[in-house]
């Protein structure tokens, strides 16, 4: 028997100004996007937005259904939003936030398995790692530089080829 350990490596800042120019203005992007949530059932709003290579923000937001499956997290709306739209200009960034009246969100909300997935599908794609930069109102700023850091163990196209 053989006990592994792995260690996972993000970096945290105390609030968005500490981050450079451009990651600051991805964060203000992530904020705008809330705006277009559609979250009635959950009343949680999250919002996405994607730094490309060529400056363009695309940005994404929790759509949820009231048949609950069919509804979409704001990270997957912003990835798809690129693989059908930009698939040839690399993410640099994902920047996502949320918000809530229900109560006060002191920790950033972490990207759920699914999306996570998405994003690690996308990373391979393109041949880059995206940083992503999770924040919220009244807490942390975590900056976790590619999708494996997250999820390290991810499944990959290598795993049905045997
Ligand atoms: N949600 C996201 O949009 N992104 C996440 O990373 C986690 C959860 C949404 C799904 C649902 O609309 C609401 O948040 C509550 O789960």
């Amino acid at each position: 028997m053989t006990n592994h350990e792995i260690k996972i490596n993000f970096t945290e800042f105390d609030k968005v100004t500490e981050l450079n120019a451009t990651y600051q203005w991805l964060c203000a992007e992530a904020v705008k996007a809330l705006q277009t949530s559609h979250s009635p059932y959950s009343k949680f709003r999250v919002g996405a937005a994607l730094l490309l290579e060529s400056g363009r923000i695309i940005l994404g937001s929790n759509q949820e259904n009231v048949a609950y499956p069919s509804g979409l997290c704001a990270e997957r709306v912003a990835l798809f939003n690129w693989g059908a739209n930009y698939p040839g200009d690399p993410i640099i960034a994902m920047a996502v936030t949320a918000h809530t009246d229900e109560f006060r969100l002191t920790k950033p909300v972490a990207s759920c398995g699914a999306c996570l997935q998405v994003m690690a599908e996308y990373e391979k794609k393109q041949k880059s790692g995206v940083d992503y930069i999770l924040f919220c109102a009244d807490g942390p700023v975590w900056l976790i530089k590619g999708v494996e850091s997250f999820l390290p163990f991810l499944f990959f196209e290598d795993r049905l080829i045997g």
